[in-house]
């Protein structure tokens, strides 16, 4: 054999190597190495727990982002009776917009249950106004929303959990507006309201 055939055959020797190792590599990916799966517990750190619990004073970067009421609507005591964020205009604002946009074709505007969809012949939800809701908590209607309930779906996948709230606050907001009488009104806005023609008297 001459040399050159000799470093042929090495070549083509290392070759058949090196395509055996690329086959033999296939199929072998990251899901077969030692792992911790999703709450899992193990054995390497002291309190057994497979994952690790953020480090104290960790700030989450979504409101409400470790705080597991904020997305469920309940806390230790049940169905949270205030809101888990600040409540303001702007977000009455913000669930008027959102509920005439999602709720109000089957609830109706005011709640009432007489949505364009009921008229049409869908079931009919009870009026948010029926003495039991007029009792339910905030976090009773954000937990419908986010579950569906009965007949109704849920809205987790379409709604973010923020804008639940904004939602759950308006139908309160709804509910004290069916309500209301005159005394209810800030002294300032009942006079402003007597001023305007045809105002309140
Ligand atoms: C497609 C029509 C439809 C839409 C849209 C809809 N709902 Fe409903 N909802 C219903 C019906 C029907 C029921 C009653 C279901 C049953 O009793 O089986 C209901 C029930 C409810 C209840 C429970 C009432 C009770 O009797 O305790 C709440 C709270 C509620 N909906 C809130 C909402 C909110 C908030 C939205 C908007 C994010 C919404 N719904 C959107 C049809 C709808």
């Amino acid at each position: 054999m001459s040399a050159v055939q000799l470093r042929r055959g090495a070549r083509s020797a290392l070759l058949a190597a090196g395509l055996a190792l690329l086959l033999a590599a296939c199929g072998n990916n990251m899901a077969s190495q030692p792992k911790v799966a999703p709450l899992q517990g193990s054995a390497f750190f002291a309190d057994g727990l497979g994952a690790r619990l953020p480090i104290e004073g960790t700030v989450a970067r979504e409101v409400g982002g470790i705080d597991p009421a904020f997305f469920t609507g309940q806390g230790p005591q049940g169905l949270l009776t205030e809101l888990p964020i600040e409540l303001s205009v702007d977000l009455l604002r913000r669930g008027q917009e959102r509920f005439d946009i999602y709720c109000a074709v089957c609830h109706g505007y005011t709640g009432a249950g007489d949505g364009m969809t009921v008229t049409r012949g869908f079931p009919a939800p009870t009026s948010f106004h029926d003495p039991r809701l007029l009792a339910s908590p905030v976090g009773y209607f954000f937990n419908a929303a986010t579950n569906g309930f009965g007949r109704m779906y849920g809205y987790a996948s379409r709604i973010p959990a923020e804008d639940r709230w904004a939602i759950a606050a308006y139908v309160k907001a709804l509910q004290l507006s069916q309500n209301a009488t005159p005394d209810d009104l800030p002294a300032e806005v009942l006079s402003e309201l007597q001023g305007a023609e045809g105002g309140v008297r």
